[in-house]
């Protein structure tokens, strides 16, 4: 019988070099998000990957520092920071099922009475800062005090071009807030929430930065300074949504091939959690139809078929 081994700690870096390589040789990655402009400058062939310890050790490659537009990926920490305030309350207000829809998609908003399927497709990101802004007076903001102290890096900040051009180019979140504020699901005015909903998405980090400030989902709900945001039953309920919502209609394939929790965002970054060994982030901004990093869920899919590390 052959038993498989997890990798140990210090194997995460030859791991990662032989993946950065191999995504060199590999042709097709997929075209950077275009219906924000100022997205779809970046280099479709870009790539980085770090992986985190819980302990906050830290490892890379490729373009592991370079800033990129989280996007997404902040969705997470959103629903963390208002799950950690308002509990089940908020299940009211947006369900935990995956929507087998596109992210911006309109359609089950109606028959579903204003209520978005999950808290990662945008209807029900919508609602979850809606319900964050009321809680703190200042969504946006928690979120970054949050991931600077997380990432241990205070120079992160929103990127005011990007959040400019979301603005300019937003009339389907308008949309979607509308909708949902006739049934009575969003409590701030939209065109606040809008704006909250825009600067978060606009936020700038780097895969360093993300892998460490997802590292509480694999510390059970932990934070970097040993304080506690989530209950260990929380954790476990934001790591599940993930799993089965986290890449939108590419859900299933996203479990199937990479077998993590993960989070993308249209400006080519996914985060993936093993919980209670480590944290990923990967960058390259090239995307499928569906909106997720080609290389990225590439990336992701050889780290744990190299590592045997997976929740399955
Ligand atoms: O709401 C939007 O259109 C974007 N600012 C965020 C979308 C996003 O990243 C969805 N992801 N894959």
């Amino acid at each position: 019988m052959v038993i498989m081994t997890t990798t140990s700690s210090a194997d995460f870096q030859p791991v990662l070099e032989r993946i950065a390589e191999e995504m060199e040789r590999t042709p097709g990655r997929g075209r950077p998000a275009d219906y924000i402009p100022a997205l779809a400058a970046r280099d479709p062939r870009s790539f980085g990957m770090a992986v985190a310890e819980p302990d906050g050790t830290v490892y890379g490659v490729g373009e592991w520092r370079e800033p990129f537009s989280t996007q997404s990926i902040t969705k997470v920490f959103t629903l963390a920071l208002d799950l950690a305030r308002e509990g089940d309350e908020l299940w009211e207000h947006v369900g935990r099922e995956p929507s087998g829809n596109p992210f911006n998609s309109l359609v089950q908003l109606e028959y579903e009475q204003g209520i978005p399927r999950n808290p990662f497709i945008n209807a029900g990101a919508l609602v979850v800062t809606d319900r964050l802004h009321t809680r703190t007076g200042d969504a946006a903001g928690e979120l970054l005090a949050f991931l600077r102290a997380e990432s241990g890096n205070p120079g992160l900040d929103f990127d005011e071009d990007v959040a400019a051009s979301e603005s300019a180019h937003g009339d389907r979140n308008a949309a979607l807030a509308h909708f949902m504020a006739s049934y009575g699901n969003v409590d701030n005015d939209v065109p606040v929430l809008l704006d909250q909903y825009f600067r978060q998405c606009s936020l700038t980090a780097s895969c360093a930065d993300l892998a460490l400030a997802t590292g509480f989902l694999a510390r059970h709900g932990v934070r970097a300074d040993g304080g506690r945001l989530l209950t260990r039953s929380q954790a476990k309920q934001v790591n599940a949504v993930m799993l089965t919502c986290g890449t939108y209609d590419a859900a299933g394939e996203f479990a199937y091939r990479v077998g993590l929790p993960g989070k993308s965002g249209v400006g080519g970054g996914i985060i993936a959690v093993v919980p209670g060994r480590c944290t990923l982030c990967v960058w390259s901004p090239g995307l499928d139809e569906r909106g997720n990093s080609v290389a990225g869920v590439a990336a992701l899919d050889r780290f744990t078929t190299l590592t045997g590390l997976s929740v399955f």
